[in-house]
């Protein structure tokens, strides 16, 4: 990292002034103003030299304005080089420049509902209106990419060209000319327009992005950092080929201006913007329709923008924001512009999915089945609206793929509904001091040491009686996927577990609600409920008991094929693999697992405790298999195996039973279809003769029913 304009010293320097000025504003000094300016432009450096910013465009935006501020109130200082004084510009010498017909204006920003009732108030005083008139406007998607402005002449494109630094641009109509959703001829002149400049943004959809980045990773080419430097750097390469191949697409969202042969502006007196977006989308132009909206007034503008930072992450391109027009042209001509902005548009700017941040330290959290999980405990920092000050590091392997260390400066993002997560520490800000994350050889909680299979990413405490995992297996066991106790919730175990009634899954059963009701936040009637939850739990099937356990890889699907096959779970004690692995999607990782738990006579004494308290433990309606192959030669038959079996063990001859479609039960009844007698068959077999309305086959005779005779 040698010719750098900034030491990694004064990086880090400029990186904490920013977080403490965005944390408290700076105090007006000349020497401030200055300092002000410098850290700005390290992180326009940050963001348009390295394509790496460090801070969100949102703080940028905090900081920029700061200094706009300062130099309002205190002229004097303001410095000739300052960053307000920038015109932005994505000139380079590679293109010509040629000059925009208009000047390409940006735009104003806006965060909150606040913001955009100011700018109402804004248009209407420009506008002459009363301060309660409602002003129409048009709500469109502001679009991540770059813009583009394109002339036709004569219904033919003629010249496209980059904003640049919005008065000239870079010319790039060779590139613009291999977007299809831009017509190269387009019939304006049916409506007496000879000439018109479009204005519009290049993107590549979010999919096509993925795709493409897969396919460089393929061919081991480096790959490109987010869709719109894919697009912009698409649109001015030197060989038009490579912008084909990118699939860039392009939204026009404003007719610039339009003339007639004699130079005359086309205007419609009555005209709006949500009009003149319809006119170009019918001469084959994309325009937004599907995400534009004409609101009446700006509550409901309001509404739309929330709407829709909600769902951003649904559409299939890139957006920061959305952009708020006056629909009525006649309206926006009045407002007028700025030097920088139309007073008619304002952005309104989603709030920031990335951040950074510093890691302050590590947590080792131990799961329902010990599995360990470092968490990266951060500064607080707003991601998307809401304070994130904990973040998942999920395992050993995706610290070091990362090399995360304590201490760093981190990018956070969150998105949409996922958690969020950490994208990267920012190296150049070390300072020397961060250290290794050393995941720990025991367990956090009870010492026990940890251990890691080979296949699998966590470190595990398989210690079963290590107090984190009792507790995480209640809050499983009362969650909505297992038992589902209605109000029980994670809070009212850690509290109970504090107060010390609650050991293991069968004190859940055994709850004083007279205690319950006299702790506060409770009453009478709020314990009473949760007594009733519990109670109606008891009913629950036993698929929903099998999951509640927390044994490892036994989750919602397997414990319902294994629930359709057991009369009372504690049968389960006796099954072996063969029998498990018999039911078709049962793996022996999960079998194993299920047996090594059975084989505990901790858990067996619990289960039975869990059984005396009136939890059921015997198939319901709702546990039996839907479908039996009807085919299946013993389809719907139960079926019972007594004595010693001579060509197969117990559980193998139960497997089979099994996979011929018939049930295994345990006790000879009327419901007994089936029993298979070996030697020594002993009160099973008389029991059967008595009732009489029971088959009897020997061993042969069953083999020979499902089809496996042996010689
Ligand atoms: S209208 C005179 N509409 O945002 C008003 N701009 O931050 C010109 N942008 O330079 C802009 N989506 O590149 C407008 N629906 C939209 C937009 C949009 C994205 C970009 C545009 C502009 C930048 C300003």
């Amino acid at each position: 990292m040698t010719n750098q304009p900034y030491t990694p010293e004064i990086q880090r320097q400029y990186f904490d002034l920013s977080k403490q000025w965005l944390a408290k504003p700076v105090t007006p000094s000349a020497d401030h103003l200055i300092l002000v300016g410098d850290v700005l432009r390290y992180h326009e450096w940050r963001y348009y030299v390295q394509n790496d910013p460090v801070i969100s465009d949102y703080e940028y935006d905090q900081l920029y304005k700061q200094l706009e501020s300062l130099e309002a109130a205190h002229p004097q200082w303001k410095q000739p080089d300052s960053p307000t004084q920038r015109v932005s510009s994505d000139l380079t010498d590679l293109f010509r420049t040629v000059v925009h017909l208009r000047p390409m204006l940006s735009l104003d920003n806006s965060y909150n509902a606040e913001d955009l009732r100011s700018f109402d108030e804004q248009v209407k005083k420009l506008n002459f209106l009363s301060a309660d008139a409602e002003v129409v406007y048009s709500v469109e998607p502001k679009f991540d990419g770059g813009s583009i402005a394109v002339v036709y002449e004569n219904d033919l494109l003629v010249r496209a060209a980059t904003r640049g630094n919005g008065v000239e641009g870079e010319e790039i109509t060779n590139n613009i000319k291999t977007i299809r959703s831009i017509p190269l001829k387009a019939d304006f002149g049916k409506s007496g327009i000879y000439r018109a400049e479009l204005r519009g943004e290049a993107l590549i959809a979010k999919e096509k992005f993925r795709k493409i980045n897969a396919e460089r990773e393929a061919e081991g080419l480096p790959l490109f950092a987010n869709p719109r430097n894919t697009a912009t750097g698409g649109l001015r390469t030197k060989d038009p080929r490579e912008t084909a191949a990118r699939s860039i697409d392009a939204f026009i969202y404003q007719l610039g201006f339009a003339e007639d042969p004699t130079g005359r502006i086309v205007t419609d007196d009555h005209g709006s913007h949500a009009a003149n977006m319809d006119f170009l989308g019918s001469l084959g132009f994309r325009v937004p329709s599907d995400v534009t909206r004409v609101c009446q007034n700006i509550e409901e503008v309001i509404r739309y923008c929330s709407e829709w930072e909600a769902k951003r992450e649904s559409y299939p391109y890139e957006i920061d924001g959305m952009v708020i027009k006056v629909n009525s042209l006649e309206m926006q001509e009045r407002a007028g512009y700025t030097s920088h902005h139309p007073r008619w548009a304002i952005a309104f700017k989603f709030k920031a999915k990335q951040a950074t941040s510093t890691l302050l330290h590590v947590e080792f959290q131990v799961g329902k089945i010990g599995s360990i999980t470092p968490v990266a405990k951060i500064e607080p920092v707003q991601l998307a609206g809401v304070t994130v000050s904990s973040v998942s590091l999920h395992n050993e392997d995706f610290i070091r793929s990362r090399d995360i260390r304590l201490g760093d400066k981190v990018l956070v993002e969150r998105a949409g509904d996922v958690i969020p997560y950490i994208v990267k520490p920012l190296e150049e800000l070390r300072t020397g001091s961060e250290q290794v994350i050393e995941f720990p050889k025991n367990c956090p909680v009870c010492q026990h040491p940890l251990f890691r299979e080979p296949e699998e990413a966590a470190w595990r405490c398989v210690n079963y009686q290590c107090e984190a995992q009792v507790l995480q297996r209640m809050i499983h066991h009362v969650s909505k996927d297992a038992m589902d106790i209605e109000g029980f919730g994670r809070a009212n175990v850690e509290r109970f577990y504090a107060l010390g009634w609650l050991h293991n899954l069968a004190d859940i059963y055994r709850l004083d609600y007279g205690k319950i009701a006299a702790l506060e936040g409770f009453g009478k009637k709020s314990a009473e409920n949760l007594r009733e939850a519990v109670e109606k739990a008891k009913n629950n099937p036993i698929k929903r008991l099998l999951h509640s356990l927390s044994i490892h890889h036994l989750g919602k699907r397997v414990s319902e094929l294994i629930a359709a096959e057991v009369d009372h779970v504690l049968e389960l004690k006796d099954w072996d693999l063969d029998r498990f692995v018999a039911i078709k999607d049962v793996g022996p990782v999960v079998s194993q697992n299920i047996i090594a738990f059975f084989k505990q006579p901790d858990n067996i004494r619990m289960l039975e405790e869990m059984e005396a308290l009136g939890v059921n433990f015997k198939q319901t309606d709702q546990d039996r298999a839907k479908a039996v192959a009807v085919d299946a030669p013993l389809a719907g038959k139960t079926i019972l195996f007594t004595g010693s079996l001579e060509h197969m063990t117990r559980n193998e001859a139960q497997a089979m039973a099994a996979s011929a479609g018939a049930k295994n039960i345990s006790a000879v009844s009327g419901n007994l279809d089936v029993l298979v007698v070996g030697e020594n068959a002993g009160s099973k077999l008389t029991k059967a003769q008595a009732l009489g309305t029971v088959t009897i086959w020997t061993e042969l005779e069953f083999l020979q029913q499902i089809g496996k005779e042996k010689p």
